[in-house]
C-alpha cells in the first residue's frame, strides 16, 4: 500500500507524515511531496524513526514521482485562513494549486482514492471531481473531503459539555466543511441526554471551532495538530478498507443527491472505497432545519468549483 501526502512540509503535512509513518501498517509505502524544496528533508527526518514504514521525499513542481503507484492521496497543499478570512476566500489561491495536483494524479494514479483536505472543502472537492470526469477517471466511490476533524471536535467538545468519557462519545457530522453547512447530528449521540439550550451553543461552537483555532494562532495559521490527527483517522481507516475490513466514517462524498451533489454522511468503506453510503438517520425539528438552512450556501460552494473547470 502507498500513500502519498501532496503537502507534506506544512504545517498539517509534517504533523500527518509523522503519524502515518508510525502508524500505518508494516511494508507499506508513504512518499512526502511538495513544492516547498526542505521537503526530501521532512522525509530523511521521519524516515529515522523505527517502524517499517518505507519513506520518501520529493520537493519541486512536480508531484508525478510521488504519485507513481499511489494508492490513497492525501492533499493538504495550499494556504491557510488567517483571523477575519472565511475558508471561501483561499478560493482564489487554493483551487488552482487543487486543480493542478489532481490533473497529475488523474494522469499518473488514476486508481487511488483521493483525500482532499485543503480548503475551501466544499468547493475543492467539486473542482477535484470536475477534473476527474474531464480526464475520463472519475470514481466517485474514490473521492472524499477530510471532514473527519468535525468529527473529533465534536467528540472532544460532547464529552467535556457532558462529563463523559470521551472514547465512548461518537457524533455523526453531516453537510459539508464551513460554518452552517457542518452539522453535528447531537440527537445521535448515544447515552447522552440534552437539555435544549445545550443543542444550539453547542452546535455553533463545533461550527465556529475552525475559527477558534485561526483567532487563538493570532495570525500563524489554522488547526494543524488537530487536523493531521484527523486526516491520519480518515487515511487509516481507508487503508483499513483497502485492505479488506469493513470500516464507518463520516465524509464529504458525492452521494445520492438528496440534499447536495456532495454531501458529508456517514459511509461504510470497503475495497473500492466507498462500498455503501450509509442512512443520515432521523433529524429532529432542530437539525432538519440547519440541513435546510445550510443548503443554498452548500449548494453555492459546489457550483463555484463545478464552473472553475467547466
Ligand atoms: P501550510 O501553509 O502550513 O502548508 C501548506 C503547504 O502547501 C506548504 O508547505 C506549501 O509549500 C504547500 N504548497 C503550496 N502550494 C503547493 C503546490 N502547488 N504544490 C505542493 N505544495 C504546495 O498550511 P496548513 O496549515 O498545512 O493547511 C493546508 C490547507 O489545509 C489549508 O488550505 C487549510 O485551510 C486546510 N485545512 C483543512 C482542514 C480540514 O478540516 N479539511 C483543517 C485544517 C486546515
Ligand atoms: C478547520 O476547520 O480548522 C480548517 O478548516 C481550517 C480553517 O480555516 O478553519
Amino acid at each position: 500500500m502507498k500513500v502519498a501526502v501532496l503537502g507534506a512540509a506544512g504545517g498539517i503535512g509534517q504533523a500527518l507524515s509523522l503519524l502515518l509513518k508510525i502508524q500505518l501498517p508494516a511494508g507499506s509505502d508513504l512518499a512526502l511531496y511538495d513544492i516547498a524544496p526542505v521537503t526530501p528533508g521532512v522525509a530523511v527526518d521521519v524516515s529515522h524513526i523505527p517502524t517499517a514504514v518505507n519513506v520518501k521525499g520529493f520537493a519541486g513542481e512536480d508531484p508525478t514521482p510521488a504519485l507513481e503507484g499511489a494508492d490513497v492521496v492525501l492533499i493538504s497543499a495550499g494556504v491557510a485562513r488567517k483571523p477575519g478570512m472565511d475558508r471561501s476566500d483561499l478560493f482564489n489561491i487554493n483551487a488552482g494549486i487543487v486543480k493542478n495536483l489532481i490533473e497529475k494524479v488523474a494522469a499518473t494514479c488514476p486508481k487511488a482514492c483521493v483525500g482532499i483536505i485543503t480548503n475551501p472543502v466544499n468547493t475543492t472537492v467539486a473542482i477535484a471531481a470536475e477534473v476527474l470526469k474531464k480526464a475520463g477517471v472519475y470514481d466517485k466511490r474514490k473521492l472524499f473531503g477530510v471532514t473527519t476533524l468535525d468529527t473529533l471536535r465534536s467528540e472532544t467538545f460532547v464529552a467535556e459539555l457532558k462529563n463523559v468519557d470521551v472514547s465512548k462519545v461518537q457524533v455523526p457530522v453531516i453537510g459539508g466543511h464551513s460554518g452552517v453547512t457542518i452539522l453535528p447530528l447531537l440527537s445521535q449521540v448515544h447515552y447522552v441526554s440534552w437539555k435544549d439550550e445545550e443543542i444550539e451553543p453547542l452546535t455553533k461552537r463545533i461550527q465556529n471551532a475552525g475559527t477558534e483555532v485561526v483567532n487563538a494562532k493570532a495570525g500563524g495559521g489554522s488547526a494543524t495538530l488537530s487536523m493531521a490527527q484527523a486526516a491520519a483517522r480518515f487515511a487509516l481507516s481507508l487503508v483499513r478498507a483497502l485492505n479488506g475490513e469493513k470500516v464507518v466514517e463520516c465524509t464529504y462524498v458525492e452521494g445520492d443527491g438528496k440534499y447536495a451533489r456532495f454531501f458529508a454522511q456517514p459511509v461504510r468503506l470497503g475495497k473500492e472505497g466507498v462500498e455503501e453510503l450509509l442512512p443520515i438517520g432521523p433529524l429532529s425539528a432542530f437539525e432538519q432545519a440547519a440541513v435546510e438552512a445550510m443548503l443554498p450556501t452548500l449548494k453555492a460552494d459546489i457550483e463555484l468549483g463545478e464552473n472553475f473547470v467547466k
